[in-house]
């Protein structure tokens, strides 16, 4: 694979008869795969009807073929056309959280391509909030297949730039937003059920979905290892930085000891903190994540600080652990792939 990527930068605010979207929306409409901003993270994005555009995902990212994509869309009609039946619940969870960083899993109508479900009966669907996504879905008219814009087993991409790091070449183009805002990927969430289950934790936190559906569930493989998850993607390694990663559960002066048992053993070793904890450490290299009293911020910052570190400069990173409530759960949900569960307890 090896074509000229072209990177359009947007000027804000968005319209629709911008040139770069205009241009973006043709080429998905000719079947070519092109990254764009959601409020996420970057995706990257193709028509979901068509099998041999979505191909090309799978191509330009090296994922593999079991893993389905989420399909994204501009309005309502375009989810009708996708699936069987909207279920009560899933009415009410689309009506309060869209658009934004929810997906739900629907029964599918056979509609979307084979490659995006992955042959499975269902199908994934979100609305995103970004402005420059909405654009870019009202421009085509299409639903977009779009999994995270990086080829798989890195971070996801947050910037344009790490987009161009992992796909440039590989993919017609990126069209650059600036960076996201929420950080991490949407909540995946079954409605297929009769209780809904969360497959994966994101934007939207438990306490949120909680508070309109009560029964609402926590997919019990997310806490176990040995567990198939429910939602295939969640079993490969993820999110992977260039060295490995260890999460370091316990307090500041744990922390402290076991950074300097690994610099005693000649370990070059980067460290991923929260302000409060950087603050305590007379340590170079430190990338700080925002404060451990605002998880939104941390989750904006995360991808970014797992992108940061390179092989050649560290040899180990290590980062703190997180609260797991509100998008805490999403945090350490994502560090704990990054990490391979390498977690090492007070
Ligand atoms: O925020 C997001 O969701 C971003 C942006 C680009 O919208 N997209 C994203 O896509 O994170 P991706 O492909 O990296 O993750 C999709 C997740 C995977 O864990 C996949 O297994 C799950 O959704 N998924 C997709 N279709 C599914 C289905 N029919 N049933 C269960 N899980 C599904
Ligand atoms: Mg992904």
């Amino acid at each position: 694979m090896n074509e000229q990527t072209k990177l359009w930068k947007l000027s804000t605010p968005i319209d629709k008869k911008n040139s770069a979207i205009i241009e973006a929306a043709e080429l998905l409409k000719a079947q070519q795969v092109v990254a764009f901003p959601t409020e996420t993270v970057y995706g990257l994005g193709a028509d979901a009807t068509r099998e041999d555009a979505v191909q090309k995902i799978f191509e330009a990212k090296g994922r593999p073929a079991d893993n389905p994509l989420i399909v994204h869309v501009s309005n309502r009609d375009q989810v009708d056309e996708l699936v069987t039946e909207i279920s009560a619940i899933a009415e009410k969870l689309m009506s309060a959280f869209w658009p934004g960083p929810l997906t739900l899993v629907l029964p599918s109508n056979g509609r979307a391509a084979k490659n995006v479900t992955a042959g499975l009966s269902t199908v994934a669907i979100r609305m995103p909030s970004d402005d420059t996504a909405l654009a870019i879905l009202n421009a085509s008219g299409l639903p977009l297949a779009a999994p995270s814009a990086n080829r798989s087993g890195r971070p996801s991409p947050t910037d344009a730039e790490h987009v161009m790091q992992d796909l440039d070449g590989r993919i017609a183009g990126v069209v650059d937003g600036g960076p996201t805002g929420v950080g991490v990927e949407s909540t995946v969430v079954d409605c297929t059920t009769e209780n809904p289950i969360i497959l994966r934790p994101g934007g939207v936190t438990k306490e949120d979905l909680q508070e309109l559906v009560p029964g609402i569930i926590v997919d019990p493989a997310l806490a176990e290892q040995d567990k198939q998850p429910k939602s295939p993607g969640m079993k490969y390694t993820h999110y992977a930085p260039e060295s490995p990663l260890w999460l370091i559960d316990g307090d500041e002066r744990f922390f402290k000891e076991q950074l300097q048992q690994l610099k005693d053993d000649g370990d070059r070793v980067g460290v991923i903190a929260s302000s409060e904890l950087a603050e305590q450490l007379d340590h170079e290299p430190v990338i700080v994540c925002g404060s451990r009293e605002d998880l939104t911020e941390v989750a904006g910052e995360l991808y970014r600080a797992l992108r940061q570190f390179k092989k050649a400069d560290v040899d180990i990173i290590l980062c703190e652990t997180f609260a797991e409530t509100g998008v805490g759960a999403a945090i350490m949900n994502r560090l704990q792939k990054a990490a391979s569960q390498k977690i090492i307890q007070h």
